[in-house]
């Protein structure tokens, strides 16, 4: 870890930080973080290890990467419901990745702890008004009034609490009988259940079922944790860094530094410039690392950003998120799997088909449409066959619940219906059922 001499957790400090809230009071926000660094860390640096290990592996194409959840998650909305529904979806998805698909699936939410959101103006003119953007919940409130937009650096605290309040009922879940396969039919819900998305699903659940009870009959034991048990993984932008600061700890058993806010952590699109106080942190902690690349970017920054965060080239360290939009990816993705296959350089691709894809509605509503991502992730596997690398994984933002918010898929959404259930604060996601109906067309990617 030579490299590491100059790091420490607060190096960052030193160096130019973008998207942060400008919070009020300067010691009150000290106080928060002294608050939150004496708190227990909410996830273990042997978990940690442990998805690097199984991202090492969709590396090389043994395992692939479900990423999905929220674009923001809402205070509000951390109850057991919402969270119990994000699960399920996610699970479902992964059941038919892998029994259709016929890899192993590595699952990790944004989850317990996404609520931290970059924007693109410090400032949006609401009603005539110029007031602070919404930064997400744990900077400050999304009511469009300039007093609420003020940062509140209790929120901080607050989103500790949300997000080990989430992992608890998640570790629950799938350590508790709710992820067991034995219940892979009890996951389908009740809105779904009558789609045709919802049938396929059934119809695999089936098939699954038969597989446990032969299984059974037969004397394999069906009550191991394999099957009893799932291994389920959290993951948010590390935006607030005097956050991200506070939750890192140093490991006991490696003697190595890990953000303890969640086992993976990802640098944003707007935040990963190589001298920039983003870089500078992740760097130095252990965690697993995904970075997301847009159209603009260059390559050779990119390259050099890789070998800052993973001079070791370790497999499963670093994730490159693309996310280049439907009608750029075959302009931008080749070149840039040229460069970094030709650099020897261990990276997991997964691909963002969301964040390049949303455009606003004639109704006013931002949206995207379902067949523009499912033309993404269509591209980035024949690009990915085409250059022998390996598309090892998925970044979806989607919800458990009947929204609609994203045009499209089976039931056709249309442009009208979006006020119907639109309730997201931030960018639009997949329902459940078209997130299943995209699960389908993945799983058949992954097998050709
Ligand atoms: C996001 O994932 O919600 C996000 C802001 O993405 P990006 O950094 O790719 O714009
Ligand atoms: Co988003």
């Amino acid at each position: 870890m030579e490299h590491l001499k100059d790091w420490n957790k607060s190096s960052w400090q030193k160096y130019p930080a973008l998207q942060q809230p400008n919070w009020p009071d300067e010691e009150q926000y000290n106080q928060v973080l002294q608050t939150i660094a004496k708190l227990p860390p909410l996830v273990f640096a042997g978990e940690i290890r442990d998805l690097k290990a199984q991202l090492a592996q969709a590396v090389r194409g043994e395992a692939f990467l479900l990423q999905g959840g929220d674009c923001s998650e809402e205070f509000s909305r951390c109850t057991a419901p919402n969270i119990r529904e994000t699960l399920k979806v996610l699970l479902q998805m992964a059941v038919i990745l892998t029994y259709a698909g016929g890899k192993p699936v590595v699952k990790v939410g944004r989850i317990a702890g996404q609520y931290a959101k970059p924007r693109s103006s410090d400032t949006e003119i609401v009603n005539g008004e110029e007031i602070p953007s919404y930064r997400g919940d744990m900077a400050n409130s999304v009511e469009p009034v300039a007093e609420a937009r003020i940062p509140d650096p209790t929120r901080m605290l607050q989103g500790y609490n949300m997000a080990a309040a989430t992992l608890n009922l998640l570790r629950a879940f799938t350590r508790g009988g709710f992820g067991s396969l034995h219940r892979v039919q009890a996951w389908n819900q009740e809105f779904v259940r009558q789609s045709p998305m919802g049938r396929s699903y059934e119809r695999l659940a089936k098939q699954i079922n038969q597989a446990l009870r032969f299984m059974d009959t037969i004397g394999i034991p069906t009550d191991t944790p394999q099957l009893k048990q799932v291994q389920f993984f959290t993951s948010h932008e590390a935006l607030f860094l005097g956050y991200e600061e506070a939750l890192t700890r140093e490991d006991s058993v490696d003697g190595g530094w890990y953000d303890c806010s969640a086992h993976m952590l990802w640098i944003g699109d707007r935040t990963r410039q190589i001298d920039g106080a983003h870089i500078e942190f992740l760097r130095g902690v252990l965690n697993p690392l995904g970075m997301k690349v847009g159209p603009k970017h260059d390559i050779d920054e990119i390259l050099a950003i890789i070998e800052k965060l993973n001079p070791d080239n370790e497999p499963g360290r670093m994730t490159l998120i693309t996310r280049f939009g439907a009608k750029d990816i075959e302009k931008y993705l080749p070149p840039l799997l040229r460069a970094v296959k030709r650099a020897g350089l261990n990276v997991l691709w997964s691909c963002d088909p969301m964040h390049a894809n949303t455009f606003s509605a004639e109704s006013g509503h931002k949206t995207r449409d379902f067949e523009k991502i499912l033309s993404e992730l269509r591209c980035f596997f024949e690009l990915h066959w085409a250059e022998g690398t390996v598309p090892g994984g998925v970044h979806f933002e989607l919800t458990g619940d009947n929204v609609t918010e994203c045009i499209g898929g089976a039931r056709k959404l249309s442009d009208e219906q979006l006020s119907q259930n639109y309730q997201t604060t931030c960018d639009p996601r997949l329902n459940a059922e078209q997130s299943l109906e995209m699960a389908f067309q993945i799983a058949e990617m992954i097998r050709s």
